[in-house]
């Protein structure tokens, strides 16, 4: 059994977080915590802050002032990376011209950040089960530019799971893809958190399908951020009324 200095159901802590662009606040006293097997999305306007709070969950940004645990270590002292997965507001936006297969981008996740080194034998194991998770094994061989936007979703979040990590952190990833493929991407999600046991946390404009999917809301406004711990606690309306959004 592997001996953990710092025993912990959390996997990410925001304490009194500030944050701040060239001395322009943009987070300020933020308290967050987010447990293992959890299913958070956070919603909010654009330029709400919903990636910069993302990018200091995974180390990304440092905070001005407060303090951010990863598994109840001081995310300072934080080394053991694979335990999380992110994927980018921007990871979609590949160079389509960019003639990478499925498989070689699924690779290149075991070369982002730090973290031990797998054999070659148990890295293409961990690539064919990362694929076979996120049902694109028959895409291997595809190159990622000619794929819809869907199935490249598919393919980030494949990447972001190749070192078999225990959360992980999306942003915004189901933008520009068609409703039913928006849909089976949340199953998917759905799936890795009960199925898996992975904790998600996930930034969308999709109410609707986070209203169906996680369990716990957070709203990213006016520097803050507003925990319905219980998604039956508020109702779409009232959220879209708050955001300014238009349920479709
Ligand atoms: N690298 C940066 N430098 C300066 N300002 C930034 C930077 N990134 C984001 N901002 C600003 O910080 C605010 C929050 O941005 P962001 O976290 O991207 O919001 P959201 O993801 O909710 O749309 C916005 O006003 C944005 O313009
Ligand atoms: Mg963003």
């Amino acid at each position: 059994m592997h001996q953990k200095d710092h025993f912990t159901d959390e996997v990410v802590k925001l304490t009194d977080v500030t944050f701040a662009y060239n001395g322009t606040p943009v987070l300020e006293n933020i308290n967050l915590s987010v447990q293992v097997g959890e299913f958070l999305a956070l919603i909010g306007p654009n330029g709400a802050a919903k990636s910069t709070l993302m990018k200091l969950m995974v180390g990304l940004l440092k905070p001005k002032a407060g303090e951010v645990r990863l598994f109840g270590q001081d995310i300072k002292r934080f080394c053991d990376w694979n335990r999380i997965g992110y994927v980018s507001q921007q990871a979609a936006h590949v160079n389509t011209a960019f003639p990478a297969t499925v498989e070689e981008v699924v690779s290149s996740g075991f070369y982002s950040g730090f973290g031990k080194l797998f054999d070659s034998k148990k890295r293409q194991e961990a690539v064919e089960h990362a694929m076979k998770l996120t049902g694109i094994s028959e895409l291997s061989r595809r190159l990622v530019g000619e794929l819809s936007g869907g199935q490249r979703q598919k393919v980030f979040v494949a990447k972001a799971l190749v070192k078999n990590p225990e959360a992980l952190f999306l942003d915004e990833p189901t933008t520009g893809i068609d409703a039913a493929s928006q849909q089976e991407f949340y199953n998917l999600l759905m799936d890795l958190n009960r199925n898996e046991g992975i904790t998600v946390v996930i930034i969308t404009h999709d109410i609707g399908a986070a209203f169906g999917k996680a369990k716990k809301i957070g709203c990213v406004r006016d520097k803050g951020v507003y925990i319905h711990e219980n998604t039956n606690e508020v109702t779409q309306e009232h959220i879209a009324e708050v955001l300014g959004y238009k349920l479709s």
